[in-house]
């Protein structure tokens, strides 16, 4: 039996087959719970701290929700209202909240920041995301998955396009040889995957009955796949001058109706969010006046269309967040 009690959960390569399995079926009962208005406040007289060294919608929503459904209290620190970082080193502020709360939520930049609170804080510390993984989206993205190809994903193919050395991107990766689903980064070779977690991932797949592999071919890479993914093309923290240079690389890789129709028909479209599909947000219409491009990622029509899941996938974030709290949270 799986117990995941006390334990962080700061990647996906920390997690067995059966780990991710079992956060996978809690999610879809805490879901159900969700749906039914069935009370599920199992964590009572818990609390926990939300730290955000970056901006966030959906994964400091999913905390905060997902704990006060759990009965626990949440403290949200936003970028600029703790001392971390400034006058205190992360090892202090994880030994301070480590005796308030009974679990730590970190976004931030370098995953070796998230990794000393876990080792001093002496509760669970959940990534809610570094420049190098964003675990608990993954989880999202595959019950999602889930649900659309009635839990039957071994053998499916999920297909990353754009820059595939993101957080989301290696994250997938990683879950994809886990769960016996074949994963393809298609992007260019300046925008794939470091060739380490590459070789980790394949052996992974290779022991679960499915494939890795990296292409700059679209037509190779989403012919017949069951999941087209993307994410912005530019992530947070990284400099404004990169823009450019992005499009430039990235442009062949958008997700537009013709790579959608290259894919299996009850094929689905998955974006972690935010997503730059109009130019109806402020950064949007900054980009589309500097660089005369109305898209990015993914065209409108793909974004909106049925085949899109984005917003179910949205949703999941609290689902499966409530059940990475659960298991590592119950005594
Ligand atoms: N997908 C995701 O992590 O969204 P936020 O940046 O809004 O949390
Ligand atoms: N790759 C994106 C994901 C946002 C949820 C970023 O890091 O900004």
């Amino acid at each position: 039996p799986v117990n995941l009690s006390g334990r962080p959960f700061l990647r996906l390569l920390d997690f067995s087959t059966e780990e991710i399995d079992y956060l996978l079926k809690l999610s879809k009962n805490f879901k159900d719970l969700k749906r039914t208005g069935t009370p599920h406040r199992y964590l009572e007289g818990k609390n926990i701290v939300l730290l955000f060294q970056k901006t966030s919608t959906r994964t400091r929503c999913a905390f905060e929700v997902g704990a006060m459904d759990l009965g626990m209290g949440v403290t949200y620190l936003d970028p600029g209202s703790s001392q971390m970082g400034k006058k205190e080193s992360i090892e202090d502020t994880a030994r301070v909240l480590g005796r308030f709360y009974d679990g730590i939520e970190f976004r931030g930049f370098a995953q070796t920041d998230v990794e000393d609170l876990a080792a001093n804080a002496g509760v669970p510390v959940w990534n809610g995301l570094t420049t190098e993984w964003h675990p608990t989206q993954m989880l999202a993205d595959i019950l999602t998955v889930q649900e659309n190809f009635n839990y039957d994903i071994k053998g499916k193919t999920l297909v990353f396009m754009g820059d595939a050395a993101n957080n989301v991107a290696r994250s997938l990766m990683v879950v994809c040889s886990k769960l016996g689903m074949n994963f393809v980064a298609c992007g260019p070779k300046e925008n794939m995957p470091d060739a380490e977690l590459v070789e980790t991932c394949t052996a992974i797949a290779a022991e679960n009955g499915c494939t890795v592999k990296c292409t700059d071919d679209v037509a190779e890479a989403c012919t017949g796949a069951h999941v087209i993914y993307t994410d912005v093309w530019v992530s947070m923290g990284e400099p404004d001058e990169v823009w450019a240079e992005r499009i430039k690389h990235l442009e062949k890789f958008r997700v537009t109706k013709e790579v959608m129709a290259m894919a299996d028909p009850e094929a689905i479209f998955l974006h972690c969010l935010p997503a730059f599909h109009d130019t109806n947000t402020t950064i949007g219409a900054d980009i589309a006046e500097r660089f005369g491009v109305t898209e990015m990622e993914v065209e409108d029509v793909v974004f909106e269309s049925k085949q899109s899941k984005v917003f179910d996938e949205a949703e999941n974030r609290m689902h499966t967040i409530k059940a990475v709290m659960y298991a590592t949270l119950c005594g």
